[in-house]
């Protein structure tokens, strides 16, 4: 059969992630599969503590599982050390957290254009993208302010403006809205959905069923499993959910 679906631009087999903390182990991500191609937007969303952040961690190469693959763009990163993942984190995997994670003692201009100048963009070109970004991102004339000067919308728009400056193919964001009232929520949202609509691949992790509801497609996380993935309408078709990880809720 043929598929002329968009090419993966992540794709997981068998993810697996228990932490071990102070308490009993928590099983986080008990076998997750999932493929997420090129312009999708995905929300993943279920309670607090299903384990979606930790799955999008895993994703992102910030934790490692302990079992399971990962590939971007088709390569394999099993065997992919830190550096290399930081690597491709600059290149091709933009973050979004929910408190921001700006460089607090770096301007507002300096948190947006180090990312490109660490991958290697001249001074020039760093500087331009980063006048187009924070202008699309309404947020011309703060360049000099520090992050804590910034309303939580703003910290938050200037995050988002870091984490495209590379151009990454692919966007995680995990309860990008999180910490904000709910204009600041609207506004992350609008901005994400605009950036889908020129292309931008995102998987966005909520526990908002009314903000998951802007992506074409919802993956509801249950119990660190694939609980549900329903494509909406529009949307690109996924892969269906592995029967497996329905089947096995109850246990
Ligand atoms: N670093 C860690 N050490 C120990 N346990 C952890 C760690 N990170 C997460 N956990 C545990 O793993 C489980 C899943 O956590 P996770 O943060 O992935 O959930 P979540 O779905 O993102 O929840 P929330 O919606 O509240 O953000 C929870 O039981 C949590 O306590
Ligand atoms: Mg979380």
């Amino acid at each position: 059969m043929s598929d002329d679906r968009p090419a993966p631009v992540l794709r997981a087999e068998g993810l697996v992630k228990t932490h071990h903390g102070e308490g009993a182990p928590a099983h986080a991500v008990r076998g997750v599969d999932l493929c997420v191609r090129h312009g999708e937007f995905v929300a993943i969303t279920g309670p607090s503590g299903a384990g979606k952040s930790t799955l999008l961690h895993l994703l992102g190469g910030l934790q490692r599982p302990d079992a399971g693959s990962i590939w971007l763009d088709g390569e394999s990163t099993d065997t992919y050390s830190e550096a290399r993942w930081a690597v491709e984190r600059r290149k091709r995997i933009g973050i979004v957290f929910q408190f921001f994670n700006l460089v607090s003692s770096l301007s507002v201009a300096d948190n947006v254009e180090l990312p490109a100048l660490l991958a290697g963009t001249p001074p020039k070109q760093a500087r331009a993208e980063r006048e187009r970004l924070l202008a699309e991102l309404g947020l011309t004339g703060k360049e000099r302010s520090m992050p804590g000067e910034l309303s939580g919308g703003e910290q938050q728009r200037v995050a988002l403006a870091r984490a495209l400056v590379n151009h990454p193919p692919l966007l995680l964001a995990d309860e990008p809205a999180g910490s904000l009232d709910s204009k600041g929520t609207r506004e992350v949202m609008r901005l994400l959905s605009r950036f889908h609509q020129r292309g931008q691949t995102i998987l966005l992790v909520t526990h908002d069923a009314r903000l998951a509801s802007a992506a074409d497609r919802v993956i509801s996380f249950f119990d660190g499993r694939i609980a549900d993935d329903a494509t909406l309408d529009g949307g690109t078709p996924p892969r269906r959910a592995g029967i497996s990880g329905v089947l096995e809720l109850k246990d």
